[in-house]
């Protein structure tokens, strides 16, 4: 194997049936990322000379889950015939390549970095042609059995739907999960045959014509099952998804991030939490930073968003890429949807939506408003009900209010416009035109209040009524 690491091949152009799904298998999600964008990073994690993913008809959303990783390249398998087809689908872009091919099924997502690793040196230690990873398994359906003989040497791999009763008796099955020397490996794929249960050529049989070949194979196997446990239906995406679940939440636990009922805390392997974050139940949490001293209650869904020091992030609140700075507080029940930034200590209250605008620090908007498309100062005060009005039916048009605003409650802004710095707005005003820095803007019908009609209505109402 070359110093640099394996070639990669992710086969991910299975249809999935078992998920009895319209959408591709490797696009279900657990924690938060589709399954085949676990897989892609893992193998981006450790050493390699290229990625490749074998894609099936419908690959788009499949590449799009892949945008984060320039580097990975596609293959085209249009119709998915096996595994080994997936496989020899890639034989020409392999035409001058040299060194190992580690080929991942794209439906196992639970690898740590160190058992991959682990792997590799266990092959290139053995000088195998081709390795696979195994384990035992109480209840081994549904998979590929691991056949060995008297002497334990393994002589290739059963699928289930082809092996005989004491075959299937076999505990030790194939994860999926293998290297191959590149030569032999697509030279036994051109000799694969469809003469099996399913008609589809497997991959699985090269092991076994490797051995025809008197080449040495091996099955490693795996210390942990449930990292290497494959999703084929929802029953198993659910428990796959427990266990990551539970991994990385340990793993936060034990970095110092306070996590109250974590059986219902959702969070990507790859988000970054700070320690002295306490997160309480019913949370999702991805593609997302928390900083230190932050605390989110429950019932909070952060997705792709910066979230500073000594947050508060309060019960029920919904942010979507968006940065809150620190020492702020948001919620219960406030919605920052895409491109919304808030400074430091801003307050953000119940029952507020905040959309692409930004929030200078000290700037507060406590109760039942619309923020969007905004440019707000520092210590601006948007007053209960407060409404940027920046949509006329075609375009969206900007509010921008300087610092040291104060916008009375039930105000609008009929955008575009711009409050100056200092300006105050009385309550109920519908702000159709610019305010400069310093005035008082006021727009409301003025009141009136007729001597003792309150009695006269009610006693004609009451007249009304009796008729
Ligand atoms: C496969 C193995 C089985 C092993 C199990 C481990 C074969 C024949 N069997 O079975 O021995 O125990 O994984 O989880 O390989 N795919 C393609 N193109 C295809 C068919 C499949 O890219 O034509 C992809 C799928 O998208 C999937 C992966 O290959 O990511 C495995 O396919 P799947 O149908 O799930 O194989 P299993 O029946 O689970
Ligand atoms: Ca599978």
């Amino acid at each position: 194997m070359a110093v640099s690491g394996p070639h990669i091949i992710i086969m991910a152009a299975g249809k999935g049936k078992r998920m009895q799904s319209q959408q591709p298998k490797v696009l279900h999600e657990v924690l938060c990322r589709p399954l085949i964008e676990h897989v892609v990073h893992m193998a981006c994690s450790i050493p390699h000379q290229s990625v490749s993913v074998v894609v099936g008809a419908q690959d788009e959303g499949i590449r799009h889950a892949c945008k984060a990783y320039p580097e990975v390249q596609f293959i085209r398998q249009d119709p998915p015939l096996g595994t080994g087809h997936a496989v020899l689908c890639a034989k020409d872009l392999f035409k001058d390549r040299s060194g190992d091919v580690l080929v991942l099924n794209g439906d196992v997502v639970g690898l740590s970095r160190e058992t991959l690793e682990g792997f590799i040196q266990s092959h290139s230690r053995g000088s195998y042609s081709a390795s696979v990873l195994s384990m035992k398994l109480e209840n081994p359906t549904g998979y590929g059995r691991i056949l060995r003989d008297g002497s334990q040497k393994m002589q290739g791999i059963r699928e289930e739907k082809d092996a005989s009763e004491s075959e299937r008796k076999v505990r030790e099955v194939n994860c999926g999960i293998y290297l191959f020397a590149k030569t032999p490996l697509f030279e036994c794929l051109g000799s694969v045959q469809q003469k099996n249960s399913q008609k589809e050529y497997y991959l699985t049989d090269v092991l076994g014509l490797l051995v025809d070949k008197n080449q040495k194979i091996e099955a490693h196997p795996i210390s942990d099952s449930r990292e290497a446990l494959g999703i084929n239906d929802r029953k198993e995406l659910y428990e796959v998804e427990k266990f990551l679940q539970q991994r990385v939440n340990d793993a936060l636990m034990r970095k110092g991030v306070t996590l109250r009922h974590p059986e219902t805390i959702f969070i990507d392997p790859y988000a970054e939490i700070a320690t002295d974050v306490e997160i309480e139940g019913n949370c999702v949490i991805a593609r997302s930073e928390i900083g230190t001293g932050t605390r989110v209650e429950s019932g909070c869904r952060v997705l792709g968003s910066r979230i500073g020091q000594n947050v508060h992030l309060k019960q029920g609140s919904y942010l979507e890429q968006s940065e809150v700075g620190e020492g702020s507080v948001v919620g219960p029940y406030a919605h920052l949807r895409p491109a919304s930034k808030l400074g430091k200590n801003v307050k953000i209250g119940n029952f507020v939506e905040v959309k692409k605008a930004e929030m200078g620090e000290g700037s507060k908007a406590s109760h039942l408003s619309y923020i969007g498309d905004a440019i707000i100062g520092k210590n601006v005060n948007l007053g209960c009900g407060f409404i940027t009005c920046n949509y006329d039916g075609k375009n969206k048009h900007q509010t921008t209010i300087e610092d040291d605003v104060f916008v009375g409650s039930d105000s609008q802004t009929v955008a575009p416009l711009r409050v100056g710095k200092g300006a105050y707005v009385a309550s109920g005003t519908t702000l159709t035109k610019d305010v400069p820095p310093g005035d008082l803007a006021i727009a409301r019908t003025r009141q009136e209040n007729k001597k003792g009609f309150a009695q006269k209505l009610q006693s004609k109402l009451q007249s009304k009524k009796g008729n």
